[in-house]
């Protein structure tokens, strides 16, 4: 039996995933990013005894929590500690040639936010590492203090969006030579005493657009993103789908551009104004503008505010 009650992380929309998802129960599928589990317990419900789950995941603890959580499901499901860039590697590894369906839940979970130990939270006073995966060469310290003012400043503006990303970075750069800035909770006060009040907007902490554009230049999550979208047309069988969960409109984008390009059949670059290509569609897709959770969710799962949800099918 599974425990679902243990997890620190509800899985966000998790009717409407498993809806576009899963449409043959003997199918193939993947959850690229398993964290701890909860869209794959959900899968394994829906899958018959010939069925397979393949799940991913580049932090070694969330395979490790899944593992223990899955662990019903038997020889349907392999747990495999990896990057989602290298799923076709991975799937002919494992002899695979098509799937019928692959989700990615993009961004952190709430077990690395509350329990890694490792700096995502700006609430909590822990080394400053940000790393998914801790074999990973460069933590968010290293970025910190030893890029230049000028590159962090692209960094916040890039990925976290950052009004004031001049003001920070210049702050960082002060700061840091006094000494090294370590932890989470040292960067997140230096953000907040250069954000006047006034400068607030709503009711998020001045910290947030600050940690989530290192947490994604940390873990060069853009590029994931875009090795991912490159690759993965040729994984699907017919009629097989791809849903994305994205938490900022930077990762929205990127996907929402890809989906287009491929339901005309195109391989132009997303910023080419007019596709010249001309090829045949390879996709269509299932929902084309997207979809959020209700509000009783984001009530009850207040992670789940920003999410949106994009499906495509192959056809
Ligand atoms: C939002 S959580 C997934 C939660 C999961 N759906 C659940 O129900 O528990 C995102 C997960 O993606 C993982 N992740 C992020 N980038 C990844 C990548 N490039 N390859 C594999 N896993 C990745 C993170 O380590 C994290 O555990």
């Amino acid at each position: 039996m599974s425990k679902t009650l243990d997890y620190p992380h509800k899985p966000v929309m998790v009717n409407e995933v498993i809806r576009f998802l899963v449409t043959v129960s003997e199918g193939v599928y993947v959850d690229a990013t398993v964290g701890s589990g909860g869209h794959s317990e959900a899968i394994g419900k829906e899958i018959s005894s010939k069925g397979r789950l393949i799940c991913l995941d580049r932090d070694p603890e969330a395979v490790r929590l899944s593992r223990e959580r899955l662990s019903h499901l038997g020889e349907r499901v392999t747990l495999i500690n990896a990057n989602y860039a290298e799923l076709s590697e991975i799937l002919e590894g494992l002899g695979i040639e098509k799937v019928n369906g692959i989700l990615l839940d993009l961004g952190f979970s709430s077990y690395q936010i509350e329990q890694s130990g490792r700096g995502f939270s700006f609430n909590r006073d822990e080394p400053l590492d940000m790393r998914m995966d801790p074999g990973d060469e460069v933590t968010a310290q290293q970025m910190i203090n030893n890029l230049s003012a000028n590159e962090i400043k692209r960094i916040l503006r890039d990925y976290g969006e950052e009004k004031r990303a001049g003001i920070i970075s210049r702050s960082i750069e002060r700061e840091r030579k006094k000494g090294p800035i370590t932890s989470s909770l040292q960067l997140a006060e230096l953000v907040r005493s250069v954000i006047p009040s006034s400068y607030r907007p709503g009711v998020i902490d001045p910290a947030t657009r600050t940690f989530q554009a290192l947490r994604i230049a940390v873990n060069r999550e853009t590029e994931n993103i875009k090795i991912f979208l490159d690759k993965v047309p040729p994984l699907f069988a017919k009629g097989g789908r791809l849903v994305f969960l994205s938490y900022h409109s930077l990762e929205d984008r990127m996907v929402k551009q890809k989906m287009a390009g491929w339901e005309k059949g195109c391989t132009c670059p997303p910023d080419f104004p007019e596709c010249a290509c001309g090829k045949t569609p390879l996709f269509k897709r299932v929902n084309r503008k997207g979809i959020r959770p209700d509000k009783g969710e984001t009530k009850d799962n207040p992670r789940a505010r920003s999410a949106m949800l994009r499906a495509s099918e192959r056809i």
